[in-house]
């Protein structure tokens, strides 16, 4: 399913990362990393100068980011809670996708995050409004999620960090028919929405500076 996640949230990852102006060399860290899609990429875009610390709290994770990852050496893949977040060394971008939603405390992990970048470097978060999303107009919910609706509240969340806001917006895979976005929805949902259009749920990315 991270495969079909980061076909169809691909673009958001792109903008954001553009935006930023992420270069070759840079220190970063990707939380609750997954299946590794967002390290692999960051990894292309710092090269071998740079490092990327994939950090999750499921080993099985650290497993499949270390093989997704395995031509790429400046991955440093690691068993961590986001809420213990320690490095062996300040970054310059500290990122999470769709790890928010899942945590106890949002804030205390985006705190966490802060405190692990070097001072005027950044932290992005990418995090969805679940029941923004529509499937024949009807909105989505994602009853497993602790916080399903947390990338409403992401600007301000930055801002109680103590954390610059610098940018934010959302968007939105959208489709009608058979497709990735169709496949991602019911993967997501195990409904197949059929000719049903389907707006997924919009992703709010926060672009932030630490002090
Ligand atoms: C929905 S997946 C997202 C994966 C990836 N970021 C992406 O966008 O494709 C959420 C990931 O966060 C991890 N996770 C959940 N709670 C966590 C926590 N408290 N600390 C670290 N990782 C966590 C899970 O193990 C899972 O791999």
């Amino acid at each position: 399913m991270d495969t079909l996640r980061d076909d169809v949230y691909r673009r958001p990852l792109a903008t954001a990362l553009d935006r930023l102006g992420v270069a070759r060399g840079w220190r970063v860290v990707d939380v609750g990393a997954g299946q590794g899609d967002v390290a692999v990429a960051l990894a292309e875009v710092v090269g071998h100068e740079g490092r990327v610390y994939a950090v999750d709290s499921d080993p099985l994770a650290r497993d499949e980011t270390a093989s997704a990852a395995a031509a790429h050496s400046q991955v440093v893949t690691i068993t961590q809670t986001a809420e213990d977040l320690l490095l062996p060394e300040a970054v310059d971008l500290a990122f999470c996708r769709f790890l928010l939603l899942h945590v106890v405390d949002p804030c205390a992990v985006v705190a966490r995050m802060a405190a692990a970048v070097r001072p005027g470097g950044w932290i992005v978060l990418q995090e969805p409004i679940t029941s923004a999303g529509r499937v024949g107009g009807a909105p989505l919910s994602m009853p497993d999620a602790r916080h399903a609706d947390v990338g409403a509240l992401l600007p301000a969340l930055v801002r109680t960090c103590g954390v610059d806001l610098v940018d934010a917006w959302a968007e939105a895979p959208a489709g009608a028919g058979p497709g990735p976005v169709a496949s991602y929805l019911t993967s997501l949902t195990g409904v197949d929405p059929c000719e049903d259009p389907v707006v997924l749920p919009p992703l709010v990315t926060v672009l932030g500076r630490c002090r």
